[in-house]
């Protein structure tokens, strides 16, 4: 492998370039909530997550030389979206110091989802995902590598795509692997880092491998908070140092329960976390309420359901109103009954998505 600082490096200027990546998104288990205060977008704790590979955007990005002083030009499907504009012109802005040769190029950029926009569910984390892998691979390409196997900084690919996603949305870092993703510095994982997420190294116990995902989809609607705002109210959180002791302190036992297969314990930890992230809400200036009267009758549905079949599975929560129900896909057929009969009558028009757990990006091209 070579290492190089891109300074040193010869960018052909007149070739223009192409990658294409689908990216997942990813629902964590012990959750990213608030940021450093020093550094850009550097997480305050550590956070994994599952990636949602059936839920995922497709993103192609064309590099030309620039001939005008066009940055990029953005579609969405196809269709120009100036409302995602302004986004990627923040990023692409804050990661022009990381890499210099953007100046020299007008990207490109069109990404389709293959779930809806507004369901609550994070699509940023796919789009941001699939855009870090896209520019790592030109990259790669303008510094004439000819396969993917060139350091830029000092990071692998894959490091590099997790490091450039991580600017534009946080989560974004943790889409990269199908093994679990951990992003911010944890004793308990060994090459942890806040710059890049990292696939667990400790192996999965079988109990916990093969989970599936349906999101219970019982609001729709534009997010109350972004999650700017939202990490932004952890700086003069009462709770805060408390709450980021908590992370680290679940983080750790997490690992291990997934290493051992303690079921009852990872189940306990990944719902005490979701709890968690929706008390920092409501307990921060301003608060806010972001479940909704059906998140809640969903939840004890759930603990119903598992007090009464003794089954694996829990839910989670985003920032928002709509449930995560994670379980084994060995009880599938069970599991989607109990979602058909019980709990879609909570979802709002009797939306929800379904996804595995752990799948990997894809090239497309
Ligand atoms: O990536 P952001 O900045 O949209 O933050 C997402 C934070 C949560 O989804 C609420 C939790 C997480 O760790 O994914």
């Amino acid at each position: 492998m070579n290492n190089v600082h891109q300074t040193e490096t010869n960018i052909a200027l007149n070739t223009t370039y192409k990658a294409g990546y689908r990216c997942p998104s990813n629902i964590a288990l012990v959750k990213y909530w608030g940021k450093k205060s020093e550094g850009v977008q550097l997480p305050a704790n550590p956070s994994i997550s599952w990636s949602l590979g059936d839920l995922y955007a497709n993103t192609i990005v064309e590099a030309h030389p620039r001939s005008e002083n066009t940055a990029f030009v953005f579609t969405l499907a196809g269709e120009p979206k100036p409302s995602f504009e302004p986004k990627i012109a923040a990023f692409l802005k804050k990661i022009a110091g990381d890499c210099p040769w953007l100046e020299q190029y007008t990207l490109h950029i069109d990404s389709t989802n293959n779930f809806p926009h507004g369901t609550g569910i994070a699509s940023s984390a796919a789009g941001f995902g699939a855009l870090g892998l896209c520019l790592a691979h030109i990259e790669q390409l303008v510094h004439g590598a000819p396969s993917l196997d060139l350091r830029i900084e000092g990071m692998d690919f894959w490091q590099r795509s997790s490091y450039l996603s991580r600017i534009g949305s946080g989560s974004a870092c943790r889409s990269m692997f199908d093994k679990p993703a951990v992003w911010g510095v944890s004793e308990a994982v060994s090459d942890s880092s806040d710059l890049y997420a990292v696939p667990l190294s400790q192996p999965v116990h079988p109990s916990l491998q093969g989970w599936k995902d349906v999101v219970l989809i019982v609001d729709d609607g534009e997010k109350s908070v972004s999650s700017t705002d939202g990490h932004a109210l952890l700086e003069a959180h009462p709770y805060a140092a408390a709450r980021f002791g908590q992370a680290q302190k679940n983080l750790g036992l997490l690992v291990q329960d997934m290493a051992e297969g303690n079921v009852n314990d990872f189940i306990s930890i990944v719902e005490s976390e979701a709890l968690q992230l929706h008390a920092m809400m409501m307990t921060s200036r301003p608060y806010y309420l972001l479940m909704r009267p059906n998140t809640l009758a969903i939840i004890e549905k759930i603990w119903q359901f598992r007090e009464s079949s003794g089954l694996p599975f829990c839910f989670t929560l985003d920032a928002g109103a709509n449930v995560h129900l994670l379980f084994d896909g060995k009880i599938d057929e069970t599991l989607m009954n109990f979602v058909h009969n019980t709990l879609l009558p909570y979802c709002k028009n009797g939306q929800y998505l379904c996804s595995e757990t752990g799948k990997r990006p894809l090239s497309i091209l």
